[in-house]
């Protein structure tokens, strides 16, 4: 069965395309196979990794492109370039339009750090998704992998994983948790799952 090829979406540090690397490394990630990563900042730590691993990357900047249409355009350009069948929204601090989503509609996936539909949806993104969630003061958030929409965090879900709030948690703390038992583990799973039935549907 050919693997469905992978894009990664990056703005930072790229723990998360860690994840996904490791699991390839580890055989969780059979279906699919990493192709690409795409940053939307150039200092992206992300970057390092995807080079240490041998892995294609291209750097996208929005202010370079002048306008969102032009650097959508860039990005489909790239992963029709690429052959791109699924895009893995991996720490993307961008807000991608509704004529690109529908355009790889159940093809992009995000990993978003709060069990939707708490904290989710404009400005929560990072750390603020951590510091709302103990404002708040829940004892049990997580993480989500959901299909992207035109809706910010809105997709259907596909897979999530619940997280204990501990007594004294700061949201570094708290971040560092989610990252650990949540959002490592289930990225890779639910990458499997979509490129399985990708590759298995052509
Ligand atoms: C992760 O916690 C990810 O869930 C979150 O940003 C962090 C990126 O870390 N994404 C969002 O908040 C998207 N709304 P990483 O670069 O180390 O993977």
């Amino acid at each position: 069965m050919l693997k469905a090829k992978i894009a990664v979406f990056v703005s930072g540090g790229g723990t998360n395309l860690q994840a996904l690397i490791d699991a390839q490394k580890a055989g969780i990630i059979t279906s699919g196979e990493i192709s690409l990563v795409i940053a939307n900042k150039s200092d992206a730590y992300a970057l390092t990794r995807a080079a240490q691993n041998g892995i294609k990357s291209e750097v996208v900047l929005r202010k370079e492109c002048g306008s969102q249409e032009a650097f959508e355009a860039r990005l489909i350009e790239l992963l029709e370039e690429n052959d791109i069948d699924l895009i893995v929204l991996a720490g993307f601090m961008s807000i991608l339009s509704g004529d690109f989503t529908s355009k790889y509609a159940k093809r992009i996936i995000n990993v978003h750090p709060s069990l939707i539909p708490s904290f989710c949806g404009k400005g929560f993104y990072g750390l603020h998704v951590h510091e709302a969630a103990l404002e708040y003061g829940v004892k049990v958030t997580g993480a989500t992998v959901h299909f992207v929409n035109e809706i910010p965090d809105g997709g259907q879900i596909i897979m999530q994983k619940a997280v204990a709030v501990e007594d004294g948690d700061t949201p570094e703390t708290l971040q560092k948790r989610v990252m650990e038992q949540a959002e490592w583990i289930i990225l890779p799973q639910a990458t499997e799952a979509i490129s399985r039935d990708i590759a298995g549907g052509r």
